[in-house]
């Protein structure tokens, strides 16, 4: 696994300040509105209990957070946490808008530091953040540190989709034409080229299974949409876990 590198993550918070006020617009593009029906499978995995309390790790403008709350129906409160301001700002201007907006709160901070006591989350969930992190066993140490046992861990992310006709014609939309719409609709190529090479570049799903296993989780699933370019990974904390990370 990558070690902690404070300017990988401080690159990655810059770019995440640059694009935020174009970053929804990109994302419906991008993923042809699939993102709502994706982040929607992760909160029916994450939501457990009635009044929950969940973590939302890389919260950026709130679209799992929000979606959550509302899947909540009123009855539990998501906790979004970003350390990109400007991604942030965008989140709690949306918030008055969400249904169950009131139901959400945002912090300030980095995934790498989860600045929350042990066991206080009853589930906890992040939507395309792992390919952006410099080190994901410390993302998953803390996810398990701040879950309560009994709880679940999700994941959705972006990974390069099992080989096929899918796959090339993946390759020519996500690696060629991403990085051209990123340039025309948010006006910078390079955060978006960058998005797609992180893809290009991230750990097989398996891998990423195993690095959840370490860090204490167990029945670790796999869930695959699109061929692979989208997985859902979900981990429970033992009932019986003593552990902390
Ligand atoms: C691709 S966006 C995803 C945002 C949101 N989860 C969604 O589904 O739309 C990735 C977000 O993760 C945040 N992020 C990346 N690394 C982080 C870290 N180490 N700590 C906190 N936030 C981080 C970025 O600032 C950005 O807002």
């Amino acid at each position: 696994m990558l070690a902690f590198d404070h300017s990988r993550d401080r690159a990655v918070q810059n770019m995440f300040d640059r694009i935020a006020r174009r970053y929804d617009l990109l994302n419906r593009v991008i993923s042809f509105r699939l993102d709502s029906w994706w982040r929607n499978q992760a909160i029916k995995a994450v939501l457990t209990v009635p009044n929950p309390l969940i973590l939302d790790l890389g919260a950026g403008t709130g679209d799992l957070t929000f979606a959550a709350a509302k899947a909540a129906q009123g009855n539990g409160r998501i906790v979004g946490l970003d350390f990109s301001l400007q991604m942030l700002r965008l989140a709690q201007e949306k918030k008055s808008r969400a249904p169950q907006g009131d139901n959400t709160f945002f912090v300030l901070g980095s995934a790498l530091l989860a600045p929350f006591k042990d066991a206080v989350f009853d589930g906890v969930m992040t939507a395309f953040v792992l390919r952006n992190v410099s080190d994901l066993s410390l993302l998953f140490a803390h996810a398990f540190r701040v879950l309560k046992p009994g709880g679940k861990f999700v994941s959705l992310d972006m990974f390069p989709p099992s080989k096929g006709w899918f796959s090339i014609l993946y390759g020519f939309y996500f690696y060629r034409l991403v990085p051209w719409l990123g340039g025309l609709l948010a006006g910078d190529r390079d955060a978006y080229k960058y998005l797609s090479e992180s893809v290009r570049q991230f750990h097989p799903p398996e891998t990423v299974a195993t690095a959840i296993e370490q860090a204490g989780f167990e029945r670790v699933t796999i869930q695959r949409f699109l061929r692979g370019a989208v997985c859902m990974h979900v981990g429970e904390k033992s009932i019986h876990s003593a552990r902390n990370a």
